[in-house]
């Protein structure tokens, strides 16, 4: 009786699933050594990639989605380009309401400001000569054969609107969809998250001695206190609908004037973002996002729906700090790994990033598989991987203490494995690992995913875990655990 209630409450949700119960038996080879390439163990070379992606996609309620704003989306349509035939439409709107005898004056204006250009009239439109023809058909034509020649500088006047438009809509539909999927719960937990980091980190810079003898203890606090992720959706989300709405409703007064006709439908559109003064507070920077993907866009960090997709949907908290909490660690992370690419802190230990480095040499020539490489543009990644790691597993250990030998009997693994696990299926995939280049071939800064995974090695609760021998191929390629803040971290005196 009692499990039939707790069921009926966990399925009432109508999402009667759970992430890492559904994704790990799909992937895992259990028959191989998780202490001899770990990532192949999780990940076998053919098994499915992107598990967690995947699982998001399927799981995420279309119908729930469905977008309550089909309005703005006309909007947004109409700005990504189309905005072509503005002549041939506002001559035949001035045909047809001057042949029916109505008011053309508005008309007229619009057309006017429509060629201001830097202050000043240019053309036909500027005086009111052309109102003092009563022939529709010959001033129609002069409308249709005048006008093109003004569409491209009306776009390119306009492009940083658009953008803004664009943007404004796309943002706005987002988080939308967070809402949608009922995330709001799930972002709290994230941010906590955060906090939590923050909290640990804390007190390893204070105790860290590179800082202190470099006397950059303030300002390394300064930077990661001030790295935050945005959670006050609702206030962007109303500054955004706010615009969104003031435009559409310009618009849709326009349109109000000429009979809701539509060949006014561009001339309106262009005369709406005119009247439109953008707040660009939340329009240039995203966030929310959608993709399985997470940013340190320093200060502000975001983290893509399906990292609190997987939150709200994951039974044990083991498993999330694997997954989400080790992303949350590894974007904080960016803040603490200083190099020409991602300079936010002011000084930065060279003998810590000879450790990361060396680490990541060692995985690579242990795990190499398509390509491998270690060079100074991975080095902001490879040390977020490694502290990112150490900041989840310190949360981990904080929440579970004696507990993380524990069993988790769904799956038969313990609470400690599970966070291993779970880390694991963030950048699972069943294709050989290969250097990673950018669109325009220049080297990407992350680390092959499974060079990326077994870096893991190094960190002691990895060998705990699992009770890998000393000459496993793991512990083979672990160097030694790179503390990168905190007391055991390196003095380096200032020269
Ligand atoms: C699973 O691991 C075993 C032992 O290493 C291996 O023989 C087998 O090919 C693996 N299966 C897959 C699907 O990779
Ligand atoms: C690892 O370090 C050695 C010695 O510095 C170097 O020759 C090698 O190219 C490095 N490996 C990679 C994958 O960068
Ligand atoms: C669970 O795992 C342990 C150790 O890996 C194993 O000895 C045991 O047989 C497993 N139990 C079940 C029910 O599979």
């Amino acid at each position: 009786m009692r499990f039939w209630l707790i069921l009926s409450v966990f399925c009432s949700s109508g999402l009667c699933f759970d992430f890492f119960l559904e994704t790990i038996p799909k992937t895992v080879n259990w028959s191989s050594d998780p202490c001899e390439d770990f990532y192949r163990h999780v990940c076998p070379i053919g098994s499915v990639s992107d598990p967690l992606a995947k699982a998001v996609n399927s799981r995420r309620n279309a119908k729930q989605a469905a977008s309550k704003i089909d309005h703005f989306k006309y909007l947004a349509h109409l700005a990504y380009g189309g905005t072509n035939g503005l002549a041939q439409r506002a001559g035949q709107l001035y045909e047809k309401r001057c042949e029916q005898g109505l008011d053309n004056q508005n008309l007229f204006s619009i057309l006017k400001t429509l060629v201001v250009f830097d202050g000043h009239c240019y053309g036909v439109f500027c005086t009111d000569h052309l109102k003092l023809d009563t022939d529709c058909k010959r001033v129609g034509k002069i409308i249709r054969n005048t006008l093109p020649a003004f569409e491209g500088d009306i776009q390119k006047k306009r492009v940083e609107k658009l953008e803004c438009l664009v943007l404004a809509a796309h943002n706005y539909m987002t988080i939308q969809e967070h809402v949608d999927q009922e995330l709001e719960e799930a972002i709290m937990e994230t941010n906590a998250l955060v906090g939590e980091m923050k909290e640990i980190v804390k007190e390893m810079i204070l105790a860290t001695p590179w800082a202190a003898n470099n006397n950059v203890i303030k300002s390394t606090l300064g930077a990661v206190l001030s790295t935050n992720l945005e959670v006050d959706f609702e206030k962007i989300k109303k500054n955004l609908f706010d615009q969104l709405t003031k435009i559409h409703l310009n618009y849709e007064e326009c349109r109000n004037q000429f009979n809701n006709d539509n060949d006014a439908n561009i001339l309106c559109f262009w005369n709406s973002i005119d009247k439109h003064e953008f707040d660009k507070t939340y329009i240039y920077f995203e966030h929310y996002d959608l993709s399985f993907n997470a940013v340190n866009s320093f200060p502000n960090i975001y983290f893509g729906l399906p990292f609190y997709f997987i939150v709200k949907h994951t039974e044990e908290l083991a498993a999330v700090l694997g997954s989400t909490g080790y992303i949350v660690g590894h974007e904080l992370s960016h803040t603490l790994i200083s190099s020409d690419n991602f300079p936010a802190l002011t000084y930065f230990s060279q003998s810590a990033i000879d450790c990361i480095q060396k680490q990541f040499n060692s995985t690579c020539t242990e795990f190499k598989e398509e390509s491998c490489l270690v060079q100074d543009v991975h080095l902001d990644e490879n040390g977020a991987d490694i502290l990112g790691f150490q900041l989840a597993y310190s949360v981990l250990e904080k929440h579970y203490g004696n507990r993380l030998k524990d069993t988790y009997t769904p799956l038969n693994v313990t609470h400690q494995q599970l966070f291993f696990y779970s880390a694991a299926l963030t950048s699972c995939e069943g294709k050989k690992g290969e250097v990673l280049l950018n669109r325009d071939r220049s080297l990407n800064g992350h680390s092959p995913s499974n060079i990326r995974i077994n870096s893991i090695a190094q960190h002691p609760g990895f060998k705990e875990a699992f009770q890998c021998s000393d000459n496993s191929r793991m512990m083979q390629s672990a160097t030694e655990q790179c503390h990168i803040y905190g007391k055991d971290a390196p003095v380096s005196r200032r020269r």
